[in-house]
């Protein structure tokens, strides 16, 4: 049976291991040697977008590359999935083309939809629901710079959207203590929570989602925002930077953590909104590593997809 790449939660806490494992050793080789082995040689990748990316575009295209394979960037104004054509016949003529699909979507269960009807793997690039290449790459990071996932504390600040879910799935296979400070309202979703308190109990993970910025990050690892408007929340961006600024991470909550905290951003970043310039290219700030970690984990989730 085909394999999809949907969702942390439909990982096994071995195989998020094993990705990171591979993750490190494929980073290693190409730092070392200067390149990859061609373990895709002849694959190709279609890469379908609903939405802007800088990131997702980018590092699985030289992901494709760097491992001897080919991508195709298919942009919001070409393939219009759903609009031109259903996502059934999408699904199954590109399947007729490729080795794998790559989707970033509005609906998440248009990715299932895509997902359900290709006769090749399936990757989310980014979904309304989840984030979780986003999510294999900031393990990866964490990893990196701690040497140690087990235990550490990572205080999420802002909204409970689908990066924090990925996140929180990430975080409770793991074995990670992951404290969620949002707004009321901007929780996420409670059925996220409850599935990750379940994989917790096998990991040792502790998921806790409270209120106050400043109690989440006291003795925090790690600090971690993103945006507090996501694409497709447009209409709301005015109502939400009302609501948002007291988790705004700054100097000053910064400094309410432990002293050699790390701070992360998914990226793009809203300078002055959700992160300030002075956090974002100060000391703390593992931004461009963990922008960079994209590379290395897609590289890991695409040779486990097509070699595993
Ligand atoms: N973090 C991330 O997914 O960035 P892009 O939207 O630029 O792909
Ligand atoms: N939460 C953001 C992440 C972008 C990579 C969004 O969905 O727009």
């Amino acid at each position: 049976m085909k394999r999809d790449f949907l969702s942390l939660a439909d990982l096994s806490a071995e195989k998020v291991w094993g990705l990171l494992n591979l993750a490190i050793s494929l980073k290693k080789e190409r730092q070392e040697k200067g390149s990859n082995r061609p373990l895709l040689a002849g694959r190709t990748l279609a890469m379908v977008f609903q939405k802007p990316s800088l990131r997702t575009r980018v590092s699985f295209q030289l992901a494709m590359m760097h491992l001897g394979g080919q991508a195709l960037y298919l942009s919001p104004a070409e393939i219009k999935l759903g609009e031109r054509e259903s996502i059934p016949d999408v699904a199954r003529v590109l399947s007729r083309y490729v080795d794998a699909i790559m989707a970033r979507v509005y609906a998440h269960d248009d990715l299932l939809t895509l997902a359900k009807w290709a006769a090749v793997p399936v990757i989310n690039g980014l979904s309304d629901y989840n984030h979780p290449c986003q999510g294999l790459a900031d393990l990866l990071t964490i990893y990196e710079k701690l040497g140690r996932l087990q235990g550490v504390k990572l205080a999420y600040v802002g909204d409970g959207n689908n990066v924090l879910h990925s996140l929180i799935f990430g975080a409770s296979k793991v074995g990670m203590h992951l404290v969620a400070a949002t707004p009321a309202g901007y929780e996420p979703r409670p059925d996220v929570v409850k599935q990750a308190r379940i994989f917790a109990q096998g990991t040792g993970a502790l998921i806790e989602v409270i209120r106050d910025p400043h109690k989440a990050v006291r003795g925090a690892d790690v600090i971690y925002t993103d945006t507090w408007t996501s694409m497709g929340q447009e209409a709301e961006a005015e109502e939400r930077r009302r609501i948002f600024p007291p988790y705004q991470v700054n100097a000053k909550l910064v400094a309410e953590a432990k002293p050699e905290v790390g701070v992360m951003h998914c990226l793009p970043a809203h300078r002055g909104e959700e992160i300030t310039d002075e956090v974002a290219d100060g000391p703390h700030s593992w931004l461009f590593d963990q922008a960079e970690n994209r590379l290395h984990a897609q590289k890991a989730i695409l040779v486990d997809l097509f070699e595993g």
